[in-house]
């Protein structure tokens, strides 16, 4: 995961220029910063900043952290940015350092959580929140296996893409498709009101911490 983001970080960006993604993107650069308004925000794996730089100018307070240096470089330089604290840190052991928020926000990461660690992934998260804090996940639909189809399954259920970058290199990345029951009954004992939506490419996941660390 770490050699193939940090390789594809120059141009990364691509993915949000795919015409057909472009009503669903207008729909969550407006809706992101909208629900996150006024917030301490903590943003797990923000890569290059793309949803970082639209959620930061609203934000009372923004920390973004990514578990690879290079898409940090770059989203470093984003305008509207200049008031967010980037670093690295990984997702599973996010350290105490980063201080306390009441919302996170991780975009087309849940995907890449492997289905054994997405309670961890959660502990982590919620170590770092206030109880009645607001937190947003957005992801990928089935859609985008129209562009890297299911290649292999393992014991555990994660399903890998066999992903190509510029150089010519192919790279095995874990993109798991949870749906909206599995997301509902993963986030149940840790939520006191959660809202799902599909969008065509997208899809939006929205809960309130009750303050259980499960
Ligand atoms: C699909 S990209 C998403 C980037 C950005 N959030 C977005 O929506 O455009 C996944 C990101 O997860 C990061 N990542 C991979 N493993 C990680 C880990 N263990 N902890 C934190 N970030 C990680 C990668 O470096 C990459 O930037």
């Amino acid at each position: 995961m770490h050699a193939y983001y940090a390789a594809r970080a120059p141009y990364y960006d691509a993915v949000y220029l795919k015409p057909e993604r472009q009503d669903d993107i207008a729909f969550l650069r407006r809706h992101l910063p909208e629900r996150l308004q006024g917030r301490d925000v903590l943003e797990v794996a923000c890569g290059t900043g793309y949803w970082t730089q639209h959620i930061a100018p609203l934000a009372r307070r923004m920390v973004a952290t990514d578990g690879t240096e290079e898409p940090l470089e770059f989203a470093r330089l984003r305008p509207g940015t200049e008031a967010v604290a980037f670093g690295l840190a990984d997702a599973y052991e996010l350290p105490e350092e980063l201080g306390q928020f009441n919302a996170a926000f991780a975009g087309l990461w849940l995907s890449h959580v492997p289905v054994q660690a997405r309670h961890a992934f959660l502990r982590s998260l919620h170590r770092r929140l206030s109880p009645g804090a607001r937190v947003l996940f957005i992801d990928n639909s089935t859609v985008q296996l129209q562009d890297f189809p299911i290649e292999e399954t393992d014991a555990e259920g994660n399903t890998y893409q066999h992903r190509p970058l510029r150089d010519g290199s192919v790279h095995r990345v874990l993109k798991n498709f949870p749906t909206e029951a599995e997301l509902r009954a993963l986030i149940r004992p840790v939520a006191s009101a959660c809202t799902f939506q599909s969008l065509d490419n997208f899809w939006w996941l929205e809960y309130e911490f009750n303050g259980v660390i499960a």
